[in-house]
């Protein structure tokens, strides 16, 4: 690093970093990474050369985890932004409902499972009846075993509604576990946005809070690759501080505050 603290040879920490990980840093916006890199590394006492902290992160898998945690950002939880589940819940999932009698949604970006828990919960408390998939992926594959376990603390409920709670999670001492009664409309698999394949035929695609460190340029494939995989008049949701700008070169409008619909 030089004397103000930045890691010198960037290019090289990320091809190494790409080696070890699969992840391609080149797609993160360089200035927010070196700064995480630095603060991770240097809460973790490597101080001038991060070639001992390339080499530990192939051997020892848990400082490999905390890094990779440190810098995919996991943080997430149940009801998120709460004012955009209720646009979800009044306006988004009625109008979808106008012109089709089931659902295939997709969170791209799920982290532990709480943002597809929320859409399963929404889906059985306010429309019975109609027949939903949900589809959870990330890149990260010890949140997905999160996910997969079904397993949740109670900080993950801050913006719960508590009736819900109470309704689609078994207590015991001081763990939540979400029923069977929605984990069989969810899946959860592991997925890079920025360089694997997607499915298609979707009918909403959540990715919200994911893209915040991409370049500008991954963002704007990634949304042309969102819109690809939505159906015709299906709905892009994303986080609260993420606007999509030139929408209309992928084929998207805006329908509400942060939904985009595909033409
Ligand atoms: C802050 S969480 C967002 C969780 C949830 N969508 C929400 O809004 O609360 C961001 C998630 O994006 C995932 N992520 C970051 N880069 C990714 C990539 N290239 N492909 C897939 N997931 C990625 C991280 O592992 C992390 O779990």
């Amino acid at each position: 690093m030089n004397s103000t603290g930045m890691i010198t040879d960037y290019p090289r920490f990320v091809k190494s970093f790409q080696n070890v990980s699969g992840l391609d840093l080149n797609y993160y916006k360089e200035n927010q990474m070196k700064r995480r890199i630095l603060n991770f590394m240097s809460t973790r006492g490597y101080q001038e050369d991060y070639t001992d902290f390339l080499k530990d992160l192939s051997l020892k898998p848990d400082l490999y985890d905390a890094f990779f945690k440190h810098l995919t950002i996991n943080v997430t939880q149940f009801f998120r932004d709460v004012k955009q589940w209720d646009v979800f819940r009044e306006k988004i999932i009625p109008d979808l409902l106008k012109t089709r009698s089931s659902l295939k949604i997709w969170s791209a970006g799920c982290s532990a499972g709480q943002e597809a828990c929320t859409m399963a919960i929404v889906m059985a408390e306010y429309f019975p009846g109609i027949n939903f998939s949900i589809l959870g992926t990330d890149i990260d594959i010890n949140v997905l075993k999160q996910a997969q376990s079904g397993i949740y603390d109670e900080r993950d409920f801050a913006s719960t509604p508590p009736h819900l709670l109470d309704k689609y999670f078994n207590k015991s001492e001081k763990k939540f576990q979400i029923k069977n009664t929605l984990t069989r409309n969810l899946t959860f698999k592991a997925q890079n946005l920025l360089t694997d394949k997607f499915d298609r035929g979707f009918d909403l695609i959540a990715c919200r809070n994911v893209v915040i460190y991409f370049t500008d340029e991954a963002k704007d494939v990634l949304y042309k690759k969102f819109a690809d995989s939505l159906n015709p008049k299906g709905i892009l949701f994303t986080g609260c501080t993420e606007h999509l700008f030139g929408q209309s070169q992928h084929g998207l409008k805006s329908v509400s505050s942060f939904f985009y619909q595909k033409l």
